[in-house]
């Protein structure tokens, strides 16, 4: 055997027609079996395993019989086909075993704190701390590879539209994304701070006026923000910019895009995706991120439901508000018990109550029923897209709240109900966002997605007198209820740029300072441009049916931003502070007696 003990076939790969060549195979000793003297193991890798006899008194058998489990090991001798009864036909290469001649040990292994092919009951932080042991599961092993086939299928479709992979740097100055910043604090440069990007926005744009016109990275991104399962404090974007585009043109390459790269994975999705207005979302699912893969949208129900005679319900009519309702299918039979948890729920969401119909065999049971009579409550079940044996829920109030609340009862009776089908996948675009919001902490306008989105033109005359008002050229792609992706049309003209800081109320000197390279760099020639950027952890996810990004990221953080395995964030030496001319505040207050 060569000395590189290199593999002519891999663990699965060996069949009855290899019977008769001498092969090598390397990997991990899966399994040893001694059956008085004859000895078995399985040797194997993320593809699979292969048998491997050992028969008594030869070289190959002294070897074998030291290893233990997850040692390496190389192995050459002959394929054999097996006798019909010892066919195994649960394994791929069960028809066949190899006859070893020669052993080789090309590493020992301890034992590991858990074995990595079974780890459903290992507790995540033990996983994390040994994460290259974790990575020997065939899960993660395929979570990896799809997400590794859905970045080449990415960059094949970019490549193929005439976009260009550019690298942008990671130390940068602050991008407002919205999150706060992880600094690195400058050695040449004392008391100065590079920010790692919350994304590549910037640059991108430099980018079209630089003349690249169409950009893609799969680009790192780094906030530090609140962690959740779809949040981690750094994830990859497939970042996209483009000039002379209009949001048709972003969102015919992303709808490509999803289309070949999730169908190489096996999900069929099939543009166009449909659309919803920013607006249309919040009324109709109640959410700006809606999940199509199940019904009971919300319906408006005001009108049929004015002069109702019931002081409550017409009381909030009159007064400006609306009534909205969701048909729950099959939800007729629910407990009391289960409908004061819908009530709980609606509450939490911020209605001031909810309202109910059962509908059953031709009959109507409801709290409403004695003021609206059944005659109403069935005209309200038709035109919230009812039937017979459907739970009518209904909240009124403030529009918008009204559809808040019932968005959160839709999610949380898809989950209960089990009305999401194991490989659904539907995705869609909700387009035309607000511009601002208002902050209450800070009493003055934020922008929803970043400084540099272009109002719609239609609402530039809203800018200065009723800026809430003012829709912007955002997008966004959803999938499955998760936000996969964001982007817009960009404000090219400095003018315009400014009054959108001057909206937000960023003074000059700040604009200057914080963006002074990227506004002057405005002036020189602008190409009009858009883009949008993709959640890659979040596709992965999806695609791989996982509930986490830790699930398809190779080396992922906890909820508080640690890695477990390499012990980051760590402690640096004083020397290293006082390199770069940092104290940290605690330690001085100590050594000044302040605490
Ligand atoms: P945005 O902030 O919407 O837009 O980010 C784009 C997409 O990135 C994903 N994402 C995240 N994924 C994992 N962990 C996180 N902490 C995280 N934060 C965001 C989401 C999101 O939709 N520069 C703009 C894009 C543009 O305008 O072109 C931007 O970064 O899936």
């Amino acid at each position: 055997m060569s000395e590189r003990a290199r593999p002519t076939h891999h663990c699965a790969e060996l069949r009855r027609a290899h019977a008769g060549e001498r092969v090598v195979l390397t990997g991990w000793v899966d399994r040893v079996r001694d059956l008085g003297g004859l000895l078995f193991l399985d040797l194997g890798d993320y593809r699979g395993t292969t048998q491997v006899v050992v028969r008594p008194g030869t070289d190959a058998a002294r070897v074998a019989k030291r290893v233990g489990a997850w040692w390496v090991l190389a192995i050459e001798g002959q394929v054999l086909a097996r006798e019909p009864e010892t066919v195994n036909p649960a394994v791929e290469t069960g028809e066949i075993e190899l006859e070893a001649e020669v052993v080789r040990v090309l590493s020992e292994a301890r034992t590991p704190p858990f074995p990595p092919t079974a780890t459903a009951d290992v507790a995540e932080e033990l996983r994390l701390r040994y994460r290259y042991l974790e990575l020997r599961n065939p899960r993660l092993q395929r979570n990896l590879r799809i997400r590794g086939r859905l970045a080449s299928e990415i960059r094949a479709h970019l490549d193929g539209h005439g976009f260009l992979e550019v690298e942008t740097p990671f130390l940068t100055r602050s991008t407002p994304e919205g999150a706060r910043d992880y600094l690195v604090p400058s050695r040449v440069h004392r008391g100065r701070f590079y920010a790692l990007p919350q994304s590549p926005q910037l640059f991108k744009q430099l980018l079209m006026i630089g003349g690249v016109d169409r950009y893609y990275q799969i680009a790192r991104c780094f906030r530090d923000e609140d962690l959740r399962a779809d949040r981690q404090p750094e994830f990859t974007q497939v970042d996209i910019e483009m000039s002379f585009a209009d949001p048709e043109l972003v969102i015919e390459i992303t709808e490509g895009l999803f289309r070949r790269a999730l169908g190489a994975v096996g999900i069929e999705v099939r543009p166009p995706f449909p659309r919803f207005t920013h607006a249309e979302a919040m009324d109709r699912y109640g959410v700006d991120r809606p999940d199509l893969r199940y019904g009971a949208a919300i319906t408006d129900l005001t009108e049929l439901a004015r002069n109702s005679g019931h002081r409550i319900l017409d009381s909030i009519l009159d007064g400006g508000g609306a009534l909205r309702g969701i048909a729950a299918p099959g939800c007729a039979g629910f407990s009391r018990k289960r409908l004061d948890e819908l009530q709980k729920v609606a509450v939490a969401a911020g209605a001031g109550g909810l309202f109910r119909a059962a509908f059953r065999d031709g009959a109507v049971r409801s709290p409403l029923a004695r003021m609206l009579g059944p005659d109403r409550l069935f005209r309200l079940l038709e035109a919230a897209g009812g039937a017979s044996g459907d739970l009518l829920l209904l909240v009124a109030g403030e529009p918008r709240t009204a559809s808040v609340a019932l968005g959160a009862l839709r999610r949380r009776l898809a989950t209960s109900e089990g009305w999401i089908g194991k490989d659904d996948f539907r995705m869609a675009w909700v387009t035309d966002f607000p511009l601002f919001d208002w902050s209450e902490t800070e009493s003055r306008l934020t922008s929803v997605h970043h400084p540099f989105t272009s109002p719609h033109p239609e609402d530039l005359h809203l800018l200065e007198d009723e800026p809430l008002r003012a829709r912007s050229l955002a997008y966004d792609v959803i999938a499955n209820g998760y936000e996969m992706g964001g982007g817009s049309i960009r404000i090219h003209d400095r003018r315009t740029q400014q009054r959108i800081f001057d909206a937000l109320r960023v003074p000059p000197e700040e604009a200057r300072e914080r963006f002074g390279f990227f506004l002057e760099a405005l002036e020189y020639g602008t190409p009009p441009h858009g883009g949008i950027a993709l959640g890659f952890d979040r596709i992965a996810m999806l695609a791989a049916g996982a509930r986490s990004l830790r699930e398809v990221i190779a080396f992922p953080k906890t909820t508080s931003a640690t890695d477990l395995m390499t012990g980051s964030p760590g402690s640096v030496r004083t020397s290293q502070l006082d390199e770069v001319g940092v104290a940290l505040a605690g330690r001085r207050r100590r050594a000044s007696g302040a605490d």
